[in-house]
């Protein structure tokens, strides 16, 4: 058993991208690598964590050491993160679509051969985070999210704090000039109630490391 000040604490972790199918053979997808969810579930191991990871399709494999529930859309991953609680903290850093394909086909769309195109229409997916958040009972004591942004970082993310009503978000930047989402590097600003506190750029390990720390030290563990 790792000993660690997270001794002891379920911590729960969704990581990657989800995909959402169009066809048996189709999916909408977006570029999250699970990278940065994944360092973060290997750091709050480390420190003595019991930690569920459920990860969509990820580019990364997930670490060993943690329970694992492999999913593919917006609605597995709720269905496994609500079967995962109670635990003491969340961390949601899965890239999840904002929307699914309405009616996704069990057969293969085939080709019209006169030309004529489908026409997608698409469904709300649940958010997680925010129902996670707003929980009346059994909610995690500290629930964390991501904000992605590619402009305004803070103040977007800051409203998306209230909106959610998670306790901290994680925002970074990932405008295409950053090379953040796919790279090995993260610049986040930590939001909590009271303050936005901007890290220097650094490896994703390093700000999986750090945040880790946090999450003990708000835990009443100390890192
Ligand atoms: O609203 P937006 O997608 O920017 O919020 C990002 C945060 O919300 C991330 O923590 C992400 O994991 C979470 N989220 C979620 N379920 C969704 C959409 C986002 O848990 N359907």
């Amino acid at each position: 058993l790792m000993d660690g000040p997270l001794r002891g604490k379920h911590v729960l972790v969704t990581s990657g991208p989800t995909h959402e199918p169009i066809d048996p053979v189709r999916y909408i997808a977006n570029r999250s690598s699970g990278a940065q969810g994944t360092a973060l579930a290997r750091a709050l191991s480390a420190l003595g964590a019991n930690v569920t990871f459920v990860t969509g399709p990820a580019d990364v494999p997930p670490p060993g050491g943690v329970t694992v529930f492999r999913v593919q859309t917006a609605q597995q991953m709720l269905d496994a993160v609500q079967a995962a609680l109670p635990a003491d903290a969340a961390v949601f850093a899965a890239a999840v679509a904002d929307w699914r394909v309405a009616s996704a086909s069990d057969k293969k769309i085939k080709k019209d051969q006169k030309g004529s195109l489908p026409v997608l229409e698409f469904a709300e997916n649940p958010d997680i985070l925010a129902t996670v958040s707003q929980m009346k009972k059994g909610r995690p004591a500290l629930v964390v999210g991501f904000a992605a942004e590619t402009h305004d970082v803070v103040d977007h993310a800051t409203s998306k704090r209230d909106r959610k009503g998670c306790d901290w978000i994680v925002a970074n930047d990932v405008s295409p000039e950053t090379g953040i989402m796919g790279g090995s590097e993260n610049a986040v600003t930590l939001i909590s109630e009271d303050e936005a506190e901007t890290w220097p750029r650094m490896g994703k390990d390093d700000v999986a490391r750090q945040l880790a720390a946090r999450i003990a030290d708000a835990l009443g563990g100390n890192a």
